[in-house]
């Protein structure tokens, strides 16, 4: 069984998102997502809209996801592909090349963004309605 990893804050979801997950499940058999927490958020200067655990459930209900763990911290990839089993390590090409030090242990794969979505968009559109 091939497994897979990626990382983000999913808030406010998206088709976007959803298509990333999508392909990244294509990737292999079992998908982990490991989802910002709140607090790692907020060192980032980031605030979503739902909470960790309101997206966790969010993602939870989605048919590519197998399993939501946190992310708390930026060093924990090294950890996450060796404690979860990971072959391939999925991020979005927003993150092209950031990750190829983990080329050594997984697959790095970055996958295209959604044109014309993200939820900062969805924030600044509402808020301008
Ligand atoms: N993503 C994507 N296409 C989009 C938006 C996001 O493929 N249009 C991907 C990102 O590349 C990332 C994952 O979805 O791999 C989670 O992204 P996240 O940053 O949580 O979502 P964004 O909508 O980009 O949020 P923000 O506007 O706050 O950056």
């Amino acid at each position: 069984m091939r497994r897979v990893i990626t990382y983000g804050t999913f808030d406010l979801l998206h088709y976007g998102h959803i298509r990333l997950l999508q392909r990244a499940k294509e990737q292999g058999d079992y998908l982990v997502v490991a989802l910002s927490s709140d607090e790692f958020n907020a060192g980032k200067g980031k605030k979503s809209y739902f909470t960790y655990e309101d997206r966790k459930r969010m993602l939870e209900a989605i048919r590519y996801v197998d399993l939501v763990i946190p992310e708390d911290n930026w060093e924990q990839k090294a950890t996450d592909v060796d404690k979860y089993h990971i072959d391939t390590f999925v991020m979005g090409d927003d993150w092209e090349g950031e990750f190829d030090f983990l080329k050594d242990k997984v697959d790095v794969v970055y996958l295209s963004r959604t044109p014309e979505i993200s939820t900062t968009r969805i924030k600044s559109e509402l808020s301008n309605s």
